[in-house]
């Protein structure tokens, strides 16, 4: 094939996004049935049947464009959150924002701070713009802010942070990030990343009450592809001051947020209770699979999201690849960890017998 454009320098050197394996493909891959798949921080349940009934209510009519602002969706966030409707952006997931907060603020040769390791996408957005990534080394298992405040120079334009951190888990306190917010130049976006906001210990704070009216320079990013189970529709949603709200809608694909997004947004927000019915057992199997792990000798961080970390270091590759030949997919970070979602009880017993087996083979 003869491509007739030419590739971008920084996109022509840019590794393509790679999603977490699904069972289907480990099953093709090694000849097995059965393979569960652990490896993208999805809930284990279809969404709740309100939700469902409301995408059903809402393809009826997608023969139309969808309200590109998605007006409904964010005043009822607005609501929510009891902010105004233009402190809320949404977009086609908390990836999407996170995308559209690079086109809005990096121009080439821009700097972008973030923790490293964390959320796979923040180099790959950031060489997109031909911006320059600057990853600060994790302290153990945790973010550094010391450290990340110090490499916050005038060719800074965005930081992430990832609270809870995917992969490792650590959460900060919003005390903590007051304190950074201080000491960073209002000019700098800083984006806290809440993608698994539900899992977290609420007595960390929470940033839109703690953050958010004091930094103008702050932006809260969550999602409903987690908790909501609604990962497939691609739904995220920002909170900020008005002004940096104004700027991130500027780079919104058109209709990025489609029309049954919105519809089961707001129907998942009335769903809220039942939704926290199914997080408090997700957090309940945590607590007993975490246990389980330590019981049976492994050593991993406290998780604060729907997942866990197992620094394997080297031992990595081979215990991944054992797990996924007897069908537990898991997301491998090579010669790091796995970092493993908490499925339903059942999944939950198979990784942690399947994973004795594999290391009694080594
Ligand atoms: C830290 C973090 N941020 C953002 C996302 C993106 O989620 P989504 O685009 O589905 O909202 C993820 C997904 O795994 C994540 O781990």
């Amino acid at each position: 094939m003869t491509v007739t454009g030419r590739v971008r320098p920084s996109v022509g050197a840019m590794p393509s996004y790679r999603p977490g394996k699904d069972a289907a493909q480990a099953e093709a891959e090694h000849g097995i049935s059965g393979a569960i798949k652990l490896a993208s921080n999805e809930t284990p349940w279809p969404p709740v049947e309100s939700v469902v009934e409301a995408v059903r209510e809402a393809a009826g009519s997608i023969n139309r464009y969808a309200d590109h602002r998605a007006t409904g969706l964010r005043d009822r966030l607005a609501d929510w959150f009891d902010v105004s409707a233009d402190m809320v952006s949404v977009g086609a997931g908390s990836a999407g924002l996170l995308q559209q907060l690079c086109l809005s603020f990096v121009d080439p040769g821009d700097e972008v701070v973030f923790p490293w390791r964390s959320f796979e996408v923040y180099p790959v957005y950031t060489q997109l713009m031909a911006g320059r990534g600057v990853t600060v080394p994790l302290d153990g298992w945790s973010i550094d802010l010391d450290a990340v405040a110090a490499a916050v120079r005038p060719t800074t334009k965005i930081v992430f942070l990832a609270t809870p951190n995917n992969p490792t888990g650590t959460a900060l306190t919003t005390a903590a990030l007051a304190d950074f917010m201080r000491r960073v130049s209002p000019d700098v976006v800083v984006a806290v990343d809440e993608a698994y906001r539900e899992f977290n210990d609420p007595s960390l704070g929470d940033p839109v009450t703690d953050l958010v009216p004091e930094f103008p320079n702050v932006i809260v990013l969550r999602t409903f592809s987690k908790a909501h189970g609604l990962a497939g529709l691609r739904l995220g949603y920002g909170v900020a001051q008005a002004p940096l709200i104004e700027q991130v809608d500027k780079t919104m694909a058109p209709f990025a947020v489609n029309a049954l997004a919105q519809a089961a947004g707001i129907a998942a927000i009335e769903a809220e209770p039942e939704i926290r019915t199914r997080v408090d057992l997700l957090l309940a199997e945590r607590v007993r699979l975490v246990a389980d792990l330590r019981a049976d000798g492994h050593k991993l961080p406290d998780p604060h999201g729907n997942f866990v970390w197992l620094p394997f270091g080297e031992r990595t590759g081979e215990i991944h690849l054992g797990l996924e030949r007897r069908g537990v997919v898991t997301r491998p970070f090579a010669d790091e960890g796995i970092r493993v979602t908490i499925g339903s009880p059942d999944e939950n017993d198979r990784f942690r017998s399947t994973l004795a087996e594999v290391i009694a083979a080594l």
